[in-house]
């Protein structure tokens, strides 16, 4: 769906997209579940892993955008791709989705607990935006990307994450109807409020804060220098803010990985994605430190550092 598309659809231009948030296309999963999307894209983290169905252990669904309520996606995608010895459960973070399912893996990983996890964020916000609200719909795309976990040798691997939330904030970006507060109901008005729902600029300020410190965070944590850093995959929610974010951490933009333009915001796929996409273009090289960090409704956000 391009900015044209959505020109026919609410009152906005090409141009305002591009310059208010670097967006140019979004992808939607016209024919395609939530599940199908992330049965594709761990079918291809399974295969770059050399790893079996059988040798999953865990398998960690982050989406706000389920097939269904009951049950989890975990187990949609654990039955359709075939995980017959893992757990599969989902994690509702948003945007912080697959960082959050990164500091899980880590931590099962450290305790010994299990060996293999995938991990994947996957998201069909295309049935969960309104297309008639311009502040919103120009922005959400869908898409799904995984990684497989499994515990390091030689000091590589994740070597620090970091994960905070503010409930307090929850209503800058939310969903009012359709949960068990306010249930969708015979007599429910479809008035938009089963949608997203987001103030923008609120968000944006926090975003840039928030993520600047969760970047900070776990850099301290590992005792690296901004300076060590080769690559930074951040949220793709909005060039202005990824670039203010570089600014704070006084990363050069040429150390950012960015495909917001081609994806939009892809919420708790969106980091995978772009993890993925520099790996195959060749962005990222053994012994390189990667930052990742995220922000999205909750309000929550976190960070990883890895050595690839
Ligand atoms: N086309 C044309 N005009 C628009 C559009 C649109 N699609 N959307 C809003 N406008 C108008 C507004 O109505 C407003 O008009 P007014 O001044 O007459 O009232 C004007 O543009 C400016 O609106 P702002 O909201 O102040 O624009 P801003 O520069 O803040 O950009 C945006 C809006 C892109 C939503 C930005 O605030 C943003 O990206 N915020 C972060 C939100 C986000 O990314 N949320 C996703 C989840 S959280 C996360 O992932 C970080």
């Amino acid at each position: 769906m391009t900015n044209a598309d959505l020109e026919k659809l609410v009152d906005t231009t090409d141009e305002w997209i591009t310059t208010r948030t670097g967006i140019k296309e979004r992808r939607i999963a016209r024919d395609m579940a939530t599940s199908d999307m992330a049965v594709e894209a761990c079918k291809r983290a399974m295969e770059m892993a050399e790893t079996k169905g059988e040798e999953i252990d865990v398998l960690v669904a982050a989406t706000v955008t389920p097939d269904y309520k009951l049950p989890s996606l975990g187990c949609v995608i654990q039955e359709k791709l075939s995980l017959p010895n893992a757990v599969a459960f989902d994690v509702v973070s948003a945007c912080t989705g697959f960082i959050n399912g990164l500091t899980i893996a880590n931590a099962y990983i450290e305790t010994g607990s299990y060996k293999k996890i995938m991990v994947v964020g996957v998201e069909k916000l295309s049935t969960f935006v309104n297309y008639r609200d311009r502040n919103t719909c120009i922005l959400f795309g869908d898409g799904a990307g995984a990684a497989i976990f499994a515990p390091s040798h030689n000091g590589r691997g994740v070597q620090s994450t970091f994960m905070k939330s503010d409930g307090s904030m929850r209503e800058m970006l939310w969903s009012k109807s359709g949960g068990a507060a306010f249930p969708v109901t015979e007599e429910f008005n479809f008035d938009g409020t089963d949608k997203v729902m987001m103030n923008g600029s609120d968000l944006f300020k926090v975003a840039v804060k928030e993520m600047g410190n969760a970047a900070t965070e776990v850099m301290q944590k590992a005792g690296v220098d901004s300076s060590e850093i080769s690559i930074i995959i951040p949220h793709q929610a909005n060039i202005r803010i990824i670039e203010a974010l570089a600014k704070r951490l006084k990363l050069d933009m040429n150390k950012v990985f960015l495909n917001i333009e081609k994806y939009g915001n892809t919420s708790a796929a969106s980091v995978p994605l772009a993890l993925d996409e520099a790996n195959r273009q060749g962005r990222i090289n053994e012994g390189d430190y990667v930052l990742m960090v995220a922000f999205g409704g909750g309000l929550i956000w976190g960070s990883a550092l890895i050595k690839w």
